[in-house]
Formats: C-alpha cells, sequence, structure tokens
C-alpha cells in the first residue's frame, strides 16, 4: 500500500499524517504522550485488532519508557525526535510490517530474542517443541534451521550440560542467532553452522529438533500478507505439499541420532498422516507419534529410536 506521509517534526509546528484520512495535529501545542496513544491508535485501526497496545508497544519503543509509564503520565510531551520515529513506525506498521520487525524484539519462551526481517518471527507453537525436547533431557542437540536461534537458546539456557549445534542455510539469520546466544550467556554452548540442513554433522547425538520451512507451495498465496511480503520466503516455503525439507530431514536424522534417539519436527496442522507416513518410511523399527499443539491442531512429528 503506497501510505503518502508528511511529517513536520518540529514540536510546535503542525503534524499532518495523511495515512487514508487520518490526520495528526497538535493545534500549535506540544504534542503529549495522550494524544500520540489517541492517534497512533486510530492510524492502526485498519491493519490490527489490537490497535492501541501496538500504539503502545511503538510508542514505549521510542520513548524509551514502559508501558505502564507511558500510561501513568499522559501528559509527558513528546521531543521532536521522538514524534518523528514514532510517526516512521506507525507508517510502517501501516504499510503491514509485522511489530516484532519495528521493535526489533520478540518473546519466545520466556526469553527476550532480537529479530531482524533476516529470520523468521519465533512463533508460541513452536514453544510446544521446545516442551518436548526439554521432557527428553538430551546431552547432545542438533536444531535445524535455527532462525533467530529461539530454540537453541531456549534449550541451552534450560539445559546448561548439553552440547548444541545449530545450523541454518541464511548465514544472516546465524548472526542474529549468534547474537541471541550472547545476550542469554549461551554462546560458548552453541556451535552455529552454515549449512544444508544437518550435512557437516556426524552422529550419533540424542535429539534433532527442527521447525522447518513447511508451507505448501501451493497455498503461498493465501498466507496472510504480512507474512508473505515480510518474512523470509526460506523460512517458510516447503516447496508442494511444504513436506520438501520435511522428506530430507528424515534422512539426516535417520544417519545422526543413535539408539534411543529423538527427532521433534514441527509441522502444519494439515501435515500429520504424510508426515507419519514419510517417518515410518525413514525409520521402520521406530516409535512414532503427531502430537498436538496448545490448540489441539497437530503440529509436532514425534520419533524414537
Ligand atoms: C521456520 S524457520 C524456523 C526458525 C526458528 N527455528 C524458529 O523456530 O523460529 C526455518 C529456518 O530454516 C532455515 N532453512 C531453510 N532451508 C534450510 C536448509 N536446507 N538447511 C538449513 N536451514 C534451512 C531458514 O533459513 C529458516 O531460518
Amino acid at each position: 500500500m503506497a501510505l503518502s506521509v508528511s511529517i513536520r517534526v518540529h514540536p510546535r509546528s503542525p503534524i499532518n499524517c495523511n495515512l487514508s484520512g487520518h490526520s495528526i495535529t497538535n493545534g500549535g501545542n506540544e504534542e503529549t504522550v495522550g494524544d500520540a496513544l489517541l492517534e497512533g491508535a486510530a492510524l492502526l485501526v485498519p491493519v490490527t485488532e489490537t490497535a492501541r497496545l501496538e500504539a503502545e508497544v511503538l510508542l514505549a519503543h521510542v520513548t524509551g519508557l514502559t508501558r505502564t509509564v507511558l500510561l501513568a503520565h499522559p501528559e509527558r510531551p513528546l521531543t521532536a525526535e521522538e514524534r518523528a520515529r514514532y510517526e516512521n513506525l506507525l507508517a510502517r506498521r501501516r504499510a503491514g510490517v509485522p511489530l516484532p520487525y519495528l521493535t526489533r524484539k520478540m518473546e519466545f519462551f520466556g526469553l527476550e530474542f532480537v529479530v531482524t526481517p533476516e529470520v523468521l518471527i519465533p512463533r508460541p507453537e513452536t514453544e510446544v517443541l521446545v516442551e518436548r525436547a526439554l521432557e527428553k533431557a538430551p546431552r547432545t542437540v542438533v536444531d535445524v534451521g535455527t532462525g533467530s536461534g529461539c530454540v537453541a537458546v531456549a534449550l541451552a539456557v534450560r539445559l546448561p550440560r548439553a552440547r548444541i549445534y545449530a545450523t541454518d542455510l541464511s548465514r544472516a539469520a546465524l548472526c542474529v542467532a549468534a547474537m541471541n546466544a550472547r545476550r542469554h550467556s549461551v554462546a560458548d554452548r552453541i556451535h552455529f553452522l552454515q549449512a544444508d540442513l544437518a550435512s557437516p554433522l556426524r552422529g550419533p547425538v540424542d535429539l534433532v529438533v527442527s521447525n522447518p520451512p513447511y508451507v505448501a507451495e501451493e497455498e503461498w498465496s493465501s498466507l496472510p500478507a504480512s507474512v508473505r511480503e515480510h518474512e523470509p520466503r526460506l523460512a517458510l516455503d516447503g516447496g508442494p505439499g511444504g513436506l520438501r525439507v520435511i522428506r530430507r530431514l528424515l534422512a539426516d536424522a535417520a544417519r545422526l541420532l543413535g539408539p534411543g534417539g529423538v527427532l521433534l519436527v514441527e509441522i502444519g496442522a494439515d501435515q500429520g498422516p504424510n508426515a507419519a507416513a514419510l517417518a515410518r518410511r525413514a525409520f521402520p523399527m521406530a516409535y512414532i507419534r503427531i502430537l498436538p499443539d496448545l490448540a489441539g491442531r497437530d503440529r509436532i512429528l514425534e520419533v524414537i529410536l
């Protein structure tokens, strides 16, 4: 969507923001946090059901204040620089950029992760994958397609004795993942590798865990625009039926896992039967299950050797 944004940033000058009919004007007075929240929320209504919350998050981000402080002090004036940055973020959010790419952070498994447009935004359903992995108490783990590093870092934080290898094809994603590992003081226990799946690694390992790209190519056009246009295609596109990477991952896991080893793979809600059938072919003697997410939808392929 093309936005026409005309902003003058002096706090005492009128601010006009021509975004589909909404206009922000301070009428010559210093604009306050309270005014900015009302205006920002109104601007975001067309793009999100949580407009007010998102306006608060964006304003907290530019002012460096908590949402609680913003709400407690609606009379606090905005500086010209804060106003300009807030306007810029509102315009980008209205253009469909997901909120975490604007604030550069996302919470996952109770930890804060840096996210950039080079990595998938961690999803709550992937926390189920981490919980299941923790139950296995593995000593050696391979996280395939680490992205922001959310799975590898969450496991490293909770499993202080584990040795973790985390791979990704994307060098840019690995940089973000390494930054997140440093941020949570686990960088010395995660080995990041730029690789196709787990190709450079040798077994045996206790656990292979992965949230691979699994969106079916045929469903690409029905993804929300905010995902399709802003998140990396390499992180999402799983080819025909969404199973292309999963099929290859099964072969890699069969090579890496030792006796009693476990494979955990996040899958799409409608991929359970096909993923289980592929797993039975790759692991004829294994115990294979499809586990649900918190909403009761098929979400994890579990293979126990
Ligand atoms: C769905 S994202 C998951 C990211 C992160 N693990 C998470 O759960 O949020 C998939 C990741 O796999 C990576 N990827 C895609 N194909 C790959 C391949 N053949 N080998 C290694 N990584 C791959 C992408 O770059 C992306 O970071």
